[in-house]
């Protein structure tokens, strides 16, 4: 059971005030605020141990590099991997990048790559510029009519072709959850790789990617309680031997002559480059382990809970408009009816509410919503009833005339 008034008192942020309401946050699918925990923990790097990483031969460079490696393992731990499977970059959007430009060396003219119309921009990206280099060509997965990745679709376009299906475990503007594992079994009978986009499904379940058999994954830790500028890139160690970092320099390579022969450390090393941002990697180990002791399970569940409250509220105002009343993340997504979503924004933040306008880094999806923006309330396990209350009663208020209001 979540008891979220102690959980509250680890959030030094959640104690201010905003337009003179306390504040409510609810953009948590754009970043989460950090426990004292992970900032005590950052704070210790600096005052403490200060060194680089894997370059020292002095103690305090061996104890960053056992508190570096720690959260490697930590993070392997978290998501069922291999330590030597678990590659920091500077975010998920790294990491699918990374993935994308790595596995490219695969792919030849006609090879197909799915995605479907509900991803992120980095998820998406990342294979264009792939299909537009090497001939390939991207075809996208059917959404239901409520937004769903269609099974049937999938499997329809499922051939011989397909090399890779690159998808989010959760979509971030409707927050569905695709059965990852069920599309890696029916990938990987026709040989394809699967990546998966976490980063809207790690900080709110338990994800084992074992379990669930995706050749890739990605995901950031300040989405999750930790520091920015950090990210994880998970691959099948197999997979990470056989591909190219795209980011050459110290730190990554075993030697070097002048006749450019180059020779690179094994995977993960080969993919971290330069110096990594060390404090980062110790505040998310701090992160996960504060996490852990919630436990993801009870996480989900609570937020689950926060979810369907919210939902049966809003679905009685006529001025909101939802477009996913039945997500499986805690994020909805909705506009207020006759009102531009960043104007609704404007009226929110007026009121303390702080929620995200716009299309979210999701810029296909807005065919299928038929519109061009939207708000987006997304709720993690520090958010309380009493604070969907007083959304719902904000909600409740944006009526054109106070929203337009604000501006006058
Ligand atoms: N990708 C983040 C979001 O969905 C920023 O808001």
């Amino acid at each position: 059971m979540i008891d979220v008034q102690k959980i509250r008192e680890d959030f030094p942020i959640l104690k201010r005030k905003m337009q003179g309401h306390d504040l409510i946050y609810f953009d948590n699918a754009a970043t989460t605020f950090k426990p004292q925990c992970v900032i005590d923990a950052v704070v210790r790097y600096y005052t403490e141990l200060g060194a680089n990483a894997h370059r020292g031969d002095y103690e305090l460079s061996f104890q960053v590099d056992s508190e570096y490696e720690g959260c490697r393992k930590a993070v392997a731990r978290f998501i069922g991997a291999d330590e030597k499977e678990i590659v920091f970059t500077s975010g998920a959007s790294a990491s699918l990048n990374q993935i994308a430009y790595g596995y490219s060396r695969f792919l030849k003219q006609g090879d197909v790559i799915l995605s479907c119309e509900a991803e992120h921009a980095s998820s998406i990206l990342p294979w264009m510029r792939v299909a537009e280099e090497k001939g390939c060509i991207i075809k996208y997965i059917e959404l239901d009519e409520e937004g769903r990745l269609s099974i049937e679709s999938l499997k329809d376009l499922l051939d011989e072709k397909v090399k890779v299906v690159a998808l989010a475990h959760v979509t971030n503007v409707l927050g569905y959850e695709a059965p990852m594992k069920e599309i890696c079994a029916l990938a990987h009978q026709i040989g394809a790789v699967v990546v998966m986009d976490m980063a809207q499904s790690a900080p709110h379940m338990k994800v084992d990617v074992k379990d669930i058999d995706c050749d890739f994954a990605a995901f950031s830790a300040h989405k999750m309680c930790g520091p920015t500028g950090l990210g994880v890139m998970y691959g099948k160690y197999e997979l990470l031997s056989k591909m190219d970092p795209y980011m050459l320099g110290g730190g990554s390579n075993a030697r070097f002559d002048m006749c450019g022969n180059l020779l690179l450390k094994e995977a993960p090393y080969k993919y971290e480059t330069g110096t990594p941002p060390i404090e980062a990697v110790i505040g998310f180990h701090a992160a996960l382990n504060y996490l852990s002791q919630i436990g993801m399970d009870e996480i989900q569940a609570y937020e689950k809970e926060l979810h369907d409250y919210a939902i049966e509220k809003l679905s009685k105002l006529e001025n909101i408009l939802l477009y996913n009343p039945h997500a499986d993340a805690s994020i909805i997504t909705f506009n207020v009816k006759d009102v531009f979503a960043q104007d609704a924004a404007t009226f929110f933040n007026s009121q303390g509410v702080a929620v995200r306008a716009g299309h979210h880094c999701a810029k296909l999806l807005t065919k299928k919503l038929e519109t061009s923006a939207t708000l987006r309330a997304s709720c993690t396990f520090y958010n309380t009833k009493e604070e969907v209350d007083r959304f719902v009663e904000v909600c409740s208020q944006a009526t054109i005339e106070n929203c337009l209001g604000v501006f006058f």
